[in-house]
This record gives C-alpha cells, sequence and structure tokens, in this order.
C-alpha cells in the first residue's frame, strides 16, 4: 500500500525527504517560505478514484481551486482527467495547458458573468453547472448571440447535511449554493423551450472535506430520483455531476486509508446511480487528490516566551496558508532534521503577519526546534497557494513539483517587483 503522504526520514542525520529529494536542499536552493509537491502521488491518487469507478461510465473533473499551478493542471490532463472550473481565470489556465481538455470542462459557480459565459462558449466546454434562474437567461442570451448551444445541468440544492466546518458546508436550503431541487423539475421544464439551452445533466455539491461517504450517497440518491423524473419528462439528461467533497484525515495520529475511504464513496455513488440508464458519473474531486502531496517548508526565525506560553516564530504565514487561521483547520507540523535529544514542547507556532490570528497551531506539541532550522508543514497542497495573498505586502511562495528523482520548480518566488507592478502611485 502506498504510503498516506510522500514525505519520509531517511539518512543520516535523519532528514526529511520527498521521494528521493532531501527537503533541505530544495529549501537551501529556492529558499522559504517553499510549497514542494510530489508529482507521482497526485497520479496515484488519480488513479484510485479511476480504479474505484472503472466500471462506471464516469469522468474525473479535478476541481481546479484546490491547487492551480499549471504543472500540476498538465500533469492531470496528461492523465485524461477533466477540470472543473469557477472562473474565467480558471479557464485561462486549462487553455494554457491544453486547449484540447476544454472538451473535458465543466463549469460551476454561483456568479458567472457574461465575459466568462462567453469564453467557455467559445471554449467548447462540456457542461455548464447552472445555479439559478437569472444565470440561465442570460446563458440563452449569450448562447444565442454568439450562436453557440449551452450543455447545461442545474446545481441542485439536495437540502442534506453534511458534517464539516460551516463556512464549507453548502448543501443546505439557507446555502447560497444551488436551486432547491424541489423547483428543479419546472425549472428544467421552462428551460427546455430555449433553442440554445441543452438540459443535458444534474449536479450536486454538498460540500468540503466530508468524511463519511453517506451524506454523498444521500445526496446523489435524491439528485437520481430527480434524473428518472427528468428522463421521464423526455428530457436528454446524461450527466449526474456529484460534484467533490471528499476529505482527507489531517491528523498524523488517526488513521486513515484513502484505498479505503474512495471505495466507500464509490460503492456510495454507484448504489445511488444503479437504477439510472445511460448516465455518464462526473466527480469534482480537489482535496483528496493533492492535499496530501503537497508540504509547505518554513524557516524558524525565532523562539520566544511571553508569560508561561512559547511561540514558535516561522518565516512562512496565513499569507502563505491561511487554513488553520480561517477554518480553525489542523496542519501537521514536523522538524525537517530533528534535533538530537530534541525534548517536547508545548507553542503556538506563527508567523510574522501583524495579527493575533496568524497562527499555524496553537498549544501544540513539538520537538524542540531552533532558529534556522527547517520545518514541513504537512498535507498544504490544497487551497495553499491557491488561496495565498500579499497580506502584509509579502510575495508568495514558490512552488516545486518533484517527479521521480527529480525537482523541478514550476512557480518562482513573486518578486516586490511583481507586487508592485499593477499599481498606480
Ligand atoms: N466542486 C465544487 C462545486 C466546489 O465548490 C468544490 C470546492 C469542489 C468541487 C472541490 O471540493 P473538494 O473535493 O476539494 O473538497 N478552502 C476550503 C475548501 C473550499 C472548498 C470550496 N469548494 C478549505 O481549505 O478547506
Amino acid at each position: 500500500m502506498v504510503p498516506v503522504r510522500p514525505f519520509f526520514y531517511s539518512g543520516k542525520p535523519s532528514s526529511l525527504a520527498c521521494g528521493e529529494v532531501a527537503l533541505e536542499a530544495l529549501a537551501n536552493k529556492y529558499r522559504t517560505p517553499l510549497y514542494v509537491y510530489s508529482a507521482d502521488h497526485i497520479s496515484y491518487r488519480l488513479g484510485l478514484f479511476t480504479q474505484a469507478f472503472a466500471e462506471q461510465k464516469h469522468l474525473v473533473c479535478y476541481a481546479v481551486k484546490a491547487n492551480s499551478a499549471l504543472a500540476i493542471l498538465r500533469l492531470l490532463d496528461r492523465h485524461g482527467a477533466g477540470f472543473d472550473i469557477v472562473s474565467g481565470g480558471e479557464l485561462e489556465r486549462i487553455l494554457a495547458v491544453n486547449k484540447a481538455a476544454t472538451a473535458r470542462v465543466v463549469f460551476s459557480g454561483v456568479g458567472k458573468t457574461a465575459p466568462e459565459i462567453d469564453l467557455a462558449l467559445r471554449s467548447g466546454i462540456l457542461l455548464f453547472n447552472a445555479e439559478s434562474e437569472g444565470e440561465l437567461d442570460l446563458l440563452a442570451e449569450r448562447a444565442a448571440k454568439l450562436r453557440k448551444r449551452a450543455r447545461i445541468a442545474l446545481r441542485v440544492n439536495p437540502d442534506v447535511f453534511a458534517e464539516t466546518h460551516p463556512y464549507i458546508s453548502t448543501g443546505l436550503r439557507e446555502h447560497k449554493f444551488g436551486i432547491d431541487i424541489h423547483r428543479a423539475r419546472a425549472v428544467y421544464r421552462s428551460v427546455a423551450k430555449s433553442k440554445w439551452i441543452e438540459p443535458a445533466g444534474v449536479s450536486v455539491h454538498i460540500g468540503s472535506q466530508i468524511r463519511t461517504a453517506d451524506p454523498f450517497g444521500a445526496a446523489v440518491g435524491r439528485v437520481a430520483t430527480l434524473i428518472n423524473q427528468l428522463q421521464k419528462d423526455g428530457l436528454p439528461i446524461q450527466f449526474l455531476d456529484a460534484g467533490g467533497g471528499l476529505g482527507i484525515e489531517y491528523h498524523l495520529d488517526l488513521p486513515f486509508h484513502p484505498e479505503e475511504k474512495i471505495l466507500q464513496y464509490a460503492a456510495a455513488l454507484k448504489k445511488a446511480v444503479s437504477g439510472l440508464k445511460d448516465i455518464q458519473l462526473l466527480l469534482e474531486p480537489g482535496r483528496f487528490l493533492v492535499a496530501q502531496a503537497g508540504a509547505l517548508l518554513a524557516r524558524v526565525l525565532y523562539l520566544k516566551k511571553n508569560g508561561k506560553k512559547h511561540f514558535i516564530i516561522l518565516d512562512a504565514a496565513m499569507n502563505d496558508l491561511i487554513r488553520p487561521a480561517l477554518y480553525q483547520a489542523h496542519h501537521e507540523i514536523i522538524p525537517v532534521t530533528p534535533r538530537k535529544g530534541a525534548r517536547n514542547l508545548i507553542a503556538d507556532i506563527v508567523g510574522p503577519v501583524c495579527e493575533t490570528g496568524d497562527f499555524f497551531a496553537r498549544d501544540r506539541a513539538i520537538a524542540s526546534v531552533q532558529p534556522g532550522d527547517l520545518v514541513a508543514v504537512l498535507d498544504a497542497g490544497a487551497y495553499g497557494q491557491s488561496l495565498a495573498s500579499n497580506y502584509n505586502s509579502r510575495p508568495r511562495p514558490a512552488e516545486v513539483l518533484v517527479e521521480g528523482k527529480r525537482a523541478r520548480l514550476i512557480r518562482r518566488r513573486e518578486t516586490i517587483d511583481d507586487m508592485l507592478a499593477a499599481e498606480i502611485p
């Protein structure tokens, strides 16, 4: 079985490596903060999806927002994956990687603009996941203008509760996402009258970092019932887009078996769609494919004590990885080259940004480190760099992709000139 993460201690003194590449060497060469990803690990996770759904007609459409690095998109494109996008910017990324891949693109999001819709129509994407009647009106208007028929799926809101952080739960009636599933049939009926809109699918996405299969089964089951009705109504529904959201385990000391998780997830979905005919399942995983493939490397700048409290101040901050600050998310933090005989210390591990919320961990036990030591923040491959900002005028980190024995810079560190380039003093 392939380990949950591609980072291991090896050599003497023992030091963390990604595959065969030493992280100390990468940090010396490219400096810190630095994101490091394993290409092999991403390919392996994609393979788990493909195998689990082998006998079901399906397409994995990677959720680009999780990590939109061109090199990662290119890797997934080479494996034949499709893409779930939520903006014109993400579509431009796909176009930059492979124009032909647009035939495997689904376009989600509650606020598509006319220019974004036009770009998607001209690029010939597979499917628009429409989220409101207003959007359908605009889509029909733009499609007529460009004389390009738009294939659509309505994103329905199934009113299913998914146990996750409230900021990333989306499948309840009170959320802004989708159209009430009970109204969907009427909306489809009126849409079917439009010459420029082809009702081709139904989509659903109930949230992110969901750790059990049941809510997915429940949501997709409700969608399957709707598809049955729509097909009886004579609509040419061929796609069921089940969204993304399959979670991972961020704690090192809790068991996690991605191979079992994906099988449970696939079983729940396959059971829910078993009564449907001629349906292609679309899947939009983000986190499950890339989170554990990545780590954020940072150096310890200072150690300090305020009263009884210890602080470890890193050169990475909430602008580089905002998940702990925004979702109280847990990320394991481990020394890259552990010191011999080092005792555990309970400390807050923080960044240099001027906010109390700028922390990676609070009251965390960590083997003692010294200024200059390198640490790795694990499971940072998803929603890390893609949510990074220039807050406090900090340039965003560089990124490295490890492929077998080779490490390749896939994004250089942002410079001060990059940061100031768009401004008019
Ligand atoms: N499809 C749609 C329509 C989505 O909105 C999302 C994520 C996905 C697929 C992919 O979900 P995943 O498989 O990655 O769970 N920044 C947050 C997560 C936000 C998720 C937003 N939508 C975090 O760091 O936890």
